[in-house]
C-alpha cells in the first residue's frame, strides 16, 4: 500500500470543493477523471482507475497497418463520400451477417464519426418522422452522454431503470410508455453500458415485438459488439450470434462501434446499420423539416452531411481490413479482447471478499457476464460517500447516479484501465478500505 494512503478526507475536500462539486454521485465522468488527475498531480498517489471506459488493449496491425497504407496512398487529401468507403460499406455487410445472421445491404452501412455520432444522427431522425412521436425511451441505466445529446438537441426523453423490469415483467413496462402514442424509439445497449446486463432473447423478442405493434424504431446500441464472454460469439457464419432485437422487427437502428470491440476509439468510427426496409421507408415530416423524405437519403445526405461530411478517410480502411479479416476467419476480434473478463472475474471477486455487493449481478436466472464494466455497492454508504471513499484508497470509478439507475447506492467499475499487473496493488487498496470500514 502507498504510504500516501489513505489520503485525509480534509486533503480530499480541498479538491472537490475547488471542481465546486458538492456530491461526488452527481460528477459526470469528465469531472471525475479531471478531479482525480489533479489529485493524482498533486499527492503523487497512481490511481487505479475505474472511471472512464477507454479502451485499454492494443489496436490489430491489421487496421493501423491499412490505416497507413491508406495515408501513403494519399487518400487524406481527399474528401470520402458521405456514405462511406466502398469496400467499408461491403465488409461492414459481410460482417453483419457473419456475426450476426442479419442482412443488411452496403448502402445501408453507413460510418459515422463513432456511435456517438451514429446515435447523434439517429436521435434527430427519429424525432421528426411523426408530429406525434416527439419522445424517445431510453431502456436505463445507459451511457449518459447520450442524454446530453438529447439535451443538446432540445428533444425530449423518457427513461426507467430496467432492473425491476426483467423478463416478461419488460412487456407490460415498455407498454406503459407506448400505449401513449408518443414514442418514437427505443434505446439501449447490449451489453449494456454502465451494469453489463445482456437482454434475454425472450426481452429482445418484447422489445421487437412491441416495435412492429407501436411502430417505433429499436436503436440498439452494440458499442460492445460480441463481448458477451459466456458464449463464444467470434465464429463468422456459424451459430451463437450477437444477440439482437434484429430477429423479431424491421424498425431498427444498428449502433456497432470500433472503439472497443476493435480498440480503435481515437479514430472515432462506427458502422450505423439501417434494416432495408426503414433505409427506404418514406416519411412526409423527414420532407418537410430536411428537404428529402426516404430515411436513408435523409439520413447520409441531410443529417451526415451537415454534421462531419463523412468520416475521416483513412479510418475507413483500417475498418474495413479488420472487418474483413474477421469475415474470412483470419482475425478473432472477440478473442483480442477477451482479457476484459478474464480482469472483470478478478476484480469482482476482490470487492466481494472485502464485503462489496454486486448491484446488477443477473441476466434473470443467469450470472453477469464479465466484461467490460460491473457494478459494485458497500452496505450503509450512498454512490457519492462510496465513491469519495475509495478515491482517498486511491481507486477512482463514477456513480450510478448519473446513468438512469435508481440504484444511487452503486458504483460502475470499468476494468479497461486495470490490466493484469495491477490487481495485487488493488487487492491491497480494497483490504485497506475493508480494514477501515469493517
Ligand atoms: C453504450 C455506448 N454507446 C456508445 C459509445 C460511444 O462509442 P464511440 O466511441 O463509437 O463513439 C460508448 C462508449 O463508451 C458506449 O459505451
Amino acid at each position: 500500500m502507498n504510504d500516501k494512503l489513505p489520503l485525509s478526507q480534509d486533503y480530499l475536500n480541498k479538491f472537490i470543493s475547488k471542481f465546486g462539486l458538492e456530491d461526488l454521485g452527481k460528477a459526470t465522468i469528465r469531472e471525475i477523471v479531471g478531479l482525480v488527475n489533479q489529485v493524482s498531480d498533486d499527492s503523487g498517489v497512481t490511481f487505479l482507475r475505474m472511471e472512464m471506459g477507454v479502451p485499454g488493449l492494443k489496436p490489430s496491425d491489421i487496421g493501423t497497418n491499412a490505416e497507413i497504407e491508406a495515408l501513403k496512398r494519399g487518400v487524406a487529401s481527399d474528401y470520402p463520400m458521405v456514405d462511406g468507403v466502398k469496400s467499408l460499406k461491403e465488409e461492414a455487410s459481410k460482417f453483419i451477417k457473419n456475426f450476426m445472421n442479419v442482412d443488411i445491404k452496403p448502402e445501408a452501412c453507413v460510418p459515422t464519426v463513432g456511435s456517438m455520432q451514429g446515435g447523434y444522427a439517429s436521435f434527430l431522425m427519429c424525432a421528426n418522422i411523426d408530429e406525434k412521436k416527439d419522445t424517445a425511451l431510453f431502456i436505463d441505466p445507459g451511457f449518459p452522454v447520450q442524454k446530453q445529446q438529447f439535451r443538446v438537441l432540445n428533444q425530449k426523453y423518457d427513461s426507467f431503470d430496467v432492473y425491476n423490469y426483467r423478463g416478461e415483467k419488460l412487456k407490460a413496462k415498455l407498454e406503459s410508455y407506448l400505449k401513449k402514442g408518443n414514442i418514437n424509439s427505443i434505446i439501449y445497449s447490449n451489453p449494456n453500458n454502465p451494469t453489463w446486463i445482456c437482454f434475454t432473447e425472450e426481452e429482445l423478442q418484447i422489445i421487437g415485438e412491441l416495435a412492429n405493434k407501436y411502430d417505433v424504431i429499436i436503436i440498439e446500441d452494440l458499442a460492445y459488439f460480441g463481448m458477451d464472454f459466456r458464449q463464444d460469439l467470434s465464429k463468422p457464419g456459424e451459430a451463437p450470434y450477437q444477440p439482437s432485437v434484429t430477429k423479431y422487427t424491421d424498425n431498427y437502428i444498428l449502433l456497432i462501434s470500433s472503439s472497443k470491440a476493435f480498440s480503435y476509439a481515437g479514430q472515432r468510427l462506427a458502422i450505423t446499420a439501417i434494416s432495408d426496409k426503414l433505409y427506404h421507408r418514406k416519411y412526409p415530416l423527414l420532407k418537410t423539416r430536411f428537404g428529402a423524405d426516404e430515411f436513408g437519403y435523409t439520413f447520409v445526405l441531410r443529417i451526415i452531411y451537415s454534421l462531419s461530411s463523412g468520416v475521416s478517410h483513412s479510418a475507413q480502411y483500417a475498418l474495413a481490413a479488420m472487418f474483413k479479416a474477421a469475415n474470412e476467419g483470419t482475425f478473432n476480434f472477440v478473442e483480442s479482447v477477451k482479457e476484459y473478463g478474464e480482469r472483470a472475474k478478478i476484480m469482482k471477486q476482490l470487492f466481494l471478499n472485502a464485503g462489496f455487493k454486486i448491484v446488477y449481478d443477473k441476466d434473470i436466472d443467469k450470472t453477469l457476464a464479465d466484461g467490460f464494466y460491473f457494478t459494485i455497492s458497500y452496505p450503509g454508504m450512498s454512490g457519492g460517500e462510496l465513491l469519495t471513499e475509495l478515491i482517498r484508497y486511491g481507486i477512482s470509478a463514477i456513480a450510478l447516479d448519473n446513468t438512469g439507475s435508481e440504484h444511487t447506492e452503486g458504483l460502475r467499475a470499468c476494468v479497461s484501465q486495470i490490466g493484469l499487473d495491477k490487481m495485487d496493488v488493488l487487492k491491497s487498496r480494497i483490504e485497506a478500505f475493508e480494514n477501515d470500514h469493517k
